[in-house]
């Protein structure tokens, strides 16, 4: 990233990162890094393709780093689970961010993925609902931070990248459809 982007990306983000309760991330492991090295790793990514994109950085940047904005790990409680820690972390995002409704929609919708995974696969995670419809991103913004968080959890996780390419090539169709009116 040029200094003016990195300058602009922190503008957009500076008081998240600073925030007490999001450095509680760096606690956390997630898909064997730290929640805030992967949650800031996201951001960047989907600050970048929203630059590519032309939506609405403020709301990408701040959408991408507060994803996985839930405390512990996703196997500690049940609302931090596989298809469920996307409606904590949205809550958690209104509740110390205050964010957009578009930035807590984007924060709900990132793990959409694996709802359409989930259905074509019904044993997986065999406890948990998923629904298409709550689940399916709602604006350009959305589909970036689903994409993003697909793209750096693949580069993170080496020896799922067959799943996580199979994953991408699912979503991209339905990102087709979804667009081609
Ligand atoms: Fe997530
Ligand atoms: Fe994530």
């Amino acid at each position: 990233m040029t200094k003016n982007k990195s300058n602009e990306f922190d503008s957009l983000v500076s008081d998240i990162l600073e925030n007490e309760y999001f450095l509680e991330t760096k606690k956390d492991l997630h898909h064997g890094t730290s929640k805030y090295e992967h949650s800031l790793r996201v951001a960047k990514l989907s600050y970048r393709l929203g630059r590519l994109f032309k939506v609405d950085l403020k709301a990408v940047a701040r959408a991408g780093l507060l994803h996985d904005f839930f405390f512990g790990t996703r196997k500690e409680k049940p609302e931090n689970s596989y298809l469920r820690h996307p409606v904590t972390a949205s809550c958690n995002a209104k509740r110390y961010f205050n964010v957009t409704d578009k930035e807590a929609e984007a924060i709900k919708t990132h793990m959409f993925h694996h709802v359409l995974l989930k259905k074509l696969f019904p044993f997986i995670n065999r406890h948990e609902e998923a629904s298409i419809k709550e689940f399916k991103p709602k604006s350009k913004e959305g589909w970036i931070i689903c994409v993003a968080d697909l793209l750096v959890s693949a580069m993170e996780l080496e020896r799922f990248q067959f799943t996580y390419a199979a994953n991408v090539a699912l979503l991209l169709m339905f990102n087709v459809i979804m667009f081609k009116n």
